[in-house]
């Protein structure tokens, strides 16, 4: 099978398990210490239970800094989690297996300007992944998928001896979604991959990114802090708060009957994805607290309007059937989380 060269859907994989698994998946920083300072520990990823599967996009969502470029870089296996496990294609995902399994996931990145190299033209870029990683691929073959490839991303012929500043934003995208698929990955990890790029042109964007999704069955993990954009691409969606998500499920259920209260907030700030919770905007008390401080009990607590005593001396855990989410008093007509066990 060659993604690169066939129109057809992927047909090799045989039933849509998982082709990522991650259980408990963590990631913390140890900062400062020093000769005389004691080192701090940035609390950036805790705890993170997924599943990605192919033709599937599973949205992460929150505000900058609660940890989603850590696990972009965790899932892409270019930093170990410090806890948990993560499975790629039934392999757990060791540093031993990292190898073999690294051109399985892909990333593309939030900038378009700066994640391609100015001095290397399209074509160059797009064939670099098969020079690196299948050096014995004959020269002329190369080509052709590069130039395959740049049809796929919607890209002309005569853009392939052009060089990156010659392109707009959405094309730059282009090219760099292309150069991920150079080498047929199963998974595609998009951090903030429209942010960047003017509104008028993310949903062409987008729209390449769902056709591109269907042709070759491809797992996403889209990585959002822009919930009118989730809205648009994702299946399913977890929102993280502190490193943590507080609640996750189908993208319907979450955006029409959210159960936390923080999800709530989030929608009601976002008039495109949601009108009627527009009408009702809940302004989030406070600034987001640091990971390297993360409040006791739910991290929630400080900037929520339904906090009590109880949400300050215990933490919610992530608890559910279909929708789960991490909530003492959650809204609607979901139950209240249990406690989770005191570390
Ligand atoms: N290498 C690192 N060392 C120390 N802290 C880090 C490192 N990488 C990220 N962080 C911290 O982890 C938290 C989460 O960062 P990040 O994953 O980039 O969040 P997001 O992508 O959601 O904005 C931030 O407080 C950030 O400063
Ligand atoms: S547990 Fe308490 S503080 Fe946390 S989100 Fe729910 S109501 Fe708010
Ligand atoms: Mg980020």
């Amino acid at each position: 099978m060659s993604a690169v060269t066939t129109d057809a859907p992927n047909t090799t994989r045989p039933q849509a398990g998982p082709v990522v698994t991650a259980k408990g998946l963590t990631r913390h920083y140890e900062v400062g210490g020093g000769l005389f300072g004691k080192p701090k520990t940035v609390r950036a990823l805790s705890e993170l239970d997924f599943e990605l599967t192919p033709g599937r996009t599973l949205a992460v969502v929150g505000e900058s800094g609660c940890g989603k470029s850590t696990l972009a870089r965790v899932v892409t296996l270019i930093e170990e989690p410090t806890r948990g496990d993560l499975s790629i294609d039934g392999t757990k995902a060791t540093p031993d297996a990292w190898k073999s399994l690294r051109s399985k996931v892909q990333i593309v990145f939030q900038d378009p300007y700066g994640s391609l190299n100015p001095r290397q033209r399209i074509g160059q870029i797009l064939m670099e992944p098969l020079l690196i990683n299948r050096p014995q691929m004959p020269a002329a073959e190369r080509e052709e998928k590069a130039r395959e490839m740049l049809r796929l991303v919607g890209l002309r012929p005569e853009h392939f001896d052009r060089y990156p500043h010659m392109f707009s934003g959405g094309q730059r995208q282009r090219v760099a979604i292309g150069r991920a698929l150079m080498l047929e990955p199963e998974v595609l990890v998009l951090d903030e991959p429209v942010s960047a790029l003017d509104v008028s042109i993310q949903s062409s964007v987008l729209n390449l990114l769902i056709d591109l999704q269907e042709r070759m069955q491809l797992a996403y993990l889209f990585i959002s802090h822009d919930l009118s954009v989730v809205r648009h691409v994702a299946d399913d969606v977890t929102v993280m708060y502190l490193g943590r998500a507080v609640e996750t499920g189908p993208k319907d259920m979450i955006f029409d009957n959210p159960q936390h209260p923080y999800t709530k907030a989030l929608l009601s700030a976002t008039p495109r994805a949601d009108p009627e919770a527009g009408k009702e905007r809940i302004k989030l008390q406070g600034e987001l607290p640091s990971p390297l401080a993360v409040p006791p009990g739910c991290a929630f607590a400080p900037r929520c309007w339904k906090a009590q005593d109880k949400c300050r001396a215990a933490r919610p855990l992530l608890d559910g059937a279909t929708q789960k989410s991490a909530c003492f008093f959650p809204e609607g007509d979901g139950t209240a989380s249990p406690e989770a066990p005191k570390s």
